[in-house]
Protein backbone atom coordinates (compact mmCIF):
# COMPACT_ATOMS: atom_id res chain seq x y z
CA UNK A 1 0.00 0.00 0.00
CA UNK A 2 1.75 3.52 -0.92
CA UNK A 3 1.64 6.63 1.05
CA UNK A 4 0.78 8.32 -1.90
CA UNK A 5 -0.72 8.25 -5.23
CA UNK A 6 0.32 10.75 -8.07
CA UNK A 7 -3.36 10.74 -11.04
CA UNK A 8 -2.80 13.30 -13.47
CA UNK A 9 -1.51 17.12 -12.28
CA UNK A 10 -2.15 16.26 -8.23
CA UNK A 11 -0.87 14.16 -5.68
CA UNK A 12 -3.38 12.07 -3.13
CA UNK A 13 -2.76 10.42 0.19
CA UNK A 14 -3.63 7.49 1.95
CA UNK A 15 -7.12 8.18 3.58
CA UNK A 16 -9.31 4.79 4.73
CA UNK A 17 -6.81 1.56 4.06
CA UNK A 18 -8.92 -1.41 1.98
CA UNK A 19 -9.29 -3.36 5.36
CA UNK A 20 -11.46 -0.87 6.82
CA UNK A 21 -13.73 -0.47 3.93
CA UNK A 22 -14.57 -4.04 3.53
CA UNK A 23 -15.19 -4.06 7.59
CA UNK A 24 -17.86 -1.39 6.58
CA UNK A 25 -19.42 -3.24 3.68
CA UNK A 26 -19.70 -6.32 6.06
CA UNK A 27 -21.78 -4.55 8.54
CA UNK A 28 -23.85 -2.70 5.58
CA UNK A 29 -24.43 -6.22 3.54
CA UNK A 30 -25.25 -7.73 7.10
CA UNK A 31 -28.16 -4.85 7.57
CA UNK A 32 -29.77 -5.27 4.03
CA UNK A 33 -29.48 -9.26 4.43
CA UNK A 34 -31.48 -9.02 7.39
CA UNK A 35 -33.98 -6.49 5.62
CA UNK A 36 -34.24 -8.23 2.34
CA UNK A 37 -34.92 -11.66 4.17
CA UNK A 38 -38.12 -12.01 2.73
CA UNK A 39 -37.30 -11.39 -1.17
CA UNK A 40 -38.62 -14.46 -3.86
CA UNK A 41 -36.66 -15.82 -6.98
CA UNK A 42 -40.65 -14.54 -8.13
CA UNK A 43 -39.80 -10.96 -7.06
CA UNK A 44 -36.58 -10.38 -6.51
CA UNK A 45 -34.76 -7.44 -5.18
CA UNK A 46 -33.56 -4.83 -7.84
CA UNK A 47 -29.55 -4.12 -7.24
CA UNK A 48 -28.97 -1.12 -9.55
CA UNK A 49 -25.38 -0.69 -9.63
CA UNK A 50 -24.76 3.30 -10.54
CA UNK A 51 -22.10 3.29 -12.92
CA UNK A 52 -19.21 3.67 -13.26
CA UNK A 53 -18.06 4.73 -9.62
CA UNK A 54 -19.80 2.22 -7.54
CA UNK A 55 -18.85 -0.74 -9.88
CA UNK A 56 -16.28 -2.03 -6.76
CA UNK A 57 -18.65 -1.29 -4.25
CA UNK A 58 -21.22 -3.39 -5.64
CA UNK A 59 -19.53 -6.27 -7.21
CA UNK A 60 -18.39 -6.51 -2.94
CA UNK A 61 -21.62 -5.98 -1.64
CA UNK A 62 -22.90 -8.80 -4.56
CA UNK A 63 -20.27 -11.14 -2.63
CA UNK A 64 -21.89 -10.82 0.80
CA UNK A 65 -25.57 -10.62 0.29
CA UNK A 66 -27.82 -13.92 -0.24
CA UNK A 67 -31.31 -13.03 -0.81
CA UNK A 68 -32.52 -13.10 -4.45
CA UNK A 69 -31.84 -10.15 -6.87
CA UNK A 70 -31.13 -9.18 -10.08
CA UNK A 71 -27.93 -6.91 -10.81
CA UNK A 72 -28.83 -3.77 -13.17
CA UNK A 73 -26.87 -0.22 -14.07
CA UNK A 74 -27.58 3.05 -14.82
CA UNK A 75 -25.22 5.81 -15.60
CA UNK A 76 -25.90 9.44 -14.03
CA UNK A 77 -22.90 12.06 -13.77
CA UNK A 78 -22.58 15.23 -12.19
CA UNK A 79 -18.93 15.43 -11.56
CA UNK A 80 -15.85 17.31 -13.72
CA UNK A 81 -12.78 16.94 -12.59
CA UNK A 82 -12.96 17.56 -8.93
CA UNK A 83 -16.06 19.57 -8.90
CA UNK A 84 -20.00 18.96 -9.32
CA UNK A 85 -21.22 20.91 -12.02
CA UNK A 86 -24.95 20.35 -10.82
CA UNK A 87 -26.17 19.41 -14.06
CA UNK A 88 -26.70 15.62 -13.87
CA UNK A 89 -26.67 13.83 -16.99
CA UNK A 90 -28.31 10.53 -18.05
CA UNK A 91 -25.44 8.35 -20.04
CA UNK A 92 -26.96 4.73 -19.26
CA UNK A 93 -30.52 5.11 -19.02
CA UNK A 94 -32.70 2.78 -16.29
CA UNK A 95 -33.60 -0.66 -17.31
CA UNK A 96 -36.77 -1.47 -18.18
CA UNK A 97 -39.19 -3.52 -16.12
CA UNK A 98 -38.94 -1.42 -13.12
CA UNK A 99 -42.52 -1.18 -12.16
CA UNK A 100 -43.57 -2.85 -8.89
CA UNK A 101 -39.99 -3.60 -7.94
CA UNK A 102 -37.97 -3.14 -4.67
CA UNK A 103 -35.08 -1.20 -5.74
CA UNK A 104 -31.53 -0.56 -4.27
CA UNK A 105 -29.81 2.08 -5.19
CA UNK A 106 -26.14 1.50 -4.89
CA UNK A 107 -24.35 5.00 -4.84
CA UNK A 108 -20.39 4.95 -4.54
CA UNK A 109 -20.70 8.37 -2.81
CA UNK A 110 -23.16 11.02 -2.24
CA UNK A 111 -21.77 14.54 -1.84
CA UNK A 112 -24.28 17.40 -3.08
CA UNK A 113 -26.95 14.90 -3.37
CA UNK A 114 -28.14 16.19 -6.95
CA UNK A 115 -27.27 12.53 -8.72
CA UNK A 116 -29.57 10.54 -5.81
CA UNK A 117 -32.40 13.36 -6.28
CA UNK A 118 -32.33 12.77 -9.79
CA UNK A 119 -32.40 9.02 -9.67
CA UNK A 120 -34.99 9.29 -7.23
CA UNK A 121 -37.21 10.86 -9.44
CA UNK A 122 -36.30 8.71 -12.05
CA UNK A 123 -37.51 5.84 -10.38
CA UNK A 124 -40.89 7.21 -8.62
CA UNK A 125 -41.92 8.14 -12.41
CA UNK A 126 -41.36 3.96 -12.99
CA UNK A 127 -43.88 3.62 -10.43
CA UNK A 128 -40.93 1.17 -8.32
CA UNK A 129 -43.02 0.29 -5.54
CA UNK A 130 -39.54 0.74 -3.08
CA UNK A 131 -36.69 2.33 -3.69
CA UNK A 132 -33.82 2.78 -1.18
CA UNK A 133 -30.31 4.19 -1.35
CA UNK A 134 -27.02 2.18 -0.27
CA UNK A 135 -24.03 4.30 -0.26
CA UNK A 136 -20.43 3.38 0.33
CA UNK A 137 -19.56 7.18 1.25
CA UNK A 138 -21.50 10.08 2.45
CA UNK A 139 -19.80 13.53 2.87
CA UNK A 140 -22.15 14.17 5.31
CA UNK A 141 -21.80 17.88 5.57
CA UNK A 142 -22.20 18.54 1.91
CA UNK A 143 -25.66 16.54 1.95
CA UNK A 144 -29.07 19.03 2.26
CA UNK A 145 -31.52 17.07 0.63
CA UNK A 146 -34.45 15.35 1.49
CA UNK A 147 -33.82 11.68 -0.42
CA UNK A 148 -33.67 9.30 2.81
CA UNK A 149 -29.97 7.50 2.87
CA UNK A 150 -31.32 4.09 4.41
CA UNK A 151 -27.78 2.50 4.20
CA UNK A 152 -24.47 4.42 4.51
CA UNK A 153 -21.48 2.55 4.72
CA UNK A 154 -18.86 5.28 5.68
CA UNK A 155 -18.78 9.35 6.46
CA UNK A 156 -16.47 11.20 5.41
CA UNK A 157 -15.73 14.68 5.44
CA UNK A 158 -15.78 17.16 2.85
CA UNK A 159 -12.92 16.04 0.85
CA UNK A 160 -11.85 14.78 -2.65
CA UNK A 161 -10.97 11.13 -2.49
CA UNK A 162 -10.27 8.58 -4.98
CA UNK A 163 -9.39 4.39 -5.32
CA UNK A 164 -12.05 1.59 -4.85
CA UNK A 165 -13.95 2.71 -7.84
CA UNK A 166 -13.91 6.21 -7.45
CA UNK A 167 -11.87 8.52 -9.94
CA UNK A 168 -10.23 11.73 -10.60
CA UNK A 169 -10.55 12.62 -14.51
CA UNK A 170 -11.08 9.09 -14.92
CA UNK A 171 -8.01 7.75 -13.17
CA UNK A 172 -7.93 5.85 -9.42
CA UNK A 173 -10.63 3.74 -9.70
CA UNK A 174 -8.51 0.41 -9.75
CA UNK A 175 -7.05 1.45 -6.51
CA UNK A 176 -7.85 -0.50 -3.68
CA UNK A 177 -7.69 1.57 -0.78
CA UNK A 178 -9.03 5.31 -0.85
CA UNK A 179 -6.73 8.35 -1.00
CA UNK A 180 -7.88 11.65 0.05
CA UNK A 181 -6.30 14.99 -2.62
CA UNK A 182 -3.33 15.96 -0.18
CA UNK A 183 -3.44 20.25 -0.25
P1 LIG B 1 -23.50 14.41 -6.10
O1 LIG B 1 -24.48 14.42 -7.22
O2 LIG B 1 -22.89 15.75 -5.84
O3 LIG B 1 -24.02 13.77 -4.81
O4 LIG B 1 -22.24 13.58 -6.56
C1 LIG B 1 -22.29 12.24 -6.70
C2 LIG B 1 -21.28 11.71 -7.70
O5 LIG B 1 -20.15 12.58 -7.87
C3 LIG B 1 -20.73 10.43 -7.17
O6 LIG B 1 -21.51 9.33 -7.57
C4 LIG B 1 -19.33 10.40 -7.73
O7 LIG B 1 -19.36 9.82 -9.01
C5 LIG B 1 -18.94 11.86 -7.83
N1 LIG B 1 -18.16 12.29 -6.65
C6 LIG B 1 -18.58 12.99 -5.58
N2 LIG B 1 -17.60 13.20 -4.69
C7 LIG B 1 -16.50 12.62 -5.21
C8 LIG B 1 -15.13 12.46 -4.74
O8 LIG B 1 -14.71 12.91 -3.66
N3 LIG B 1 -14.31 11.76 -5.57
C9 LIG B 1 -14.70 11.25 -6.76
N4 LIG B 1 -15.95 11.34 -7.23
C10 LIG B 1 -16.84 12.02 -6.46
MG1 LIG C 1 -21.33 7.80 -8.84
Amino acid sequence: MENKVKLHDKTFKLFIPNEQIEKAIDAVAERLNQDYAQATDEDPVILLCTLNGAVIFAAELLKRVHFPLELKACKLSSYEGTQSTGVVKTEVPLPAHLEGKRVIIVEDIVDTGNTIVAMSQLLKERKVKDARVCTMLLKKEVYKKDVKLDYVAMEIPNRFIVGFGLDYDELGRNIKDIYVLDE
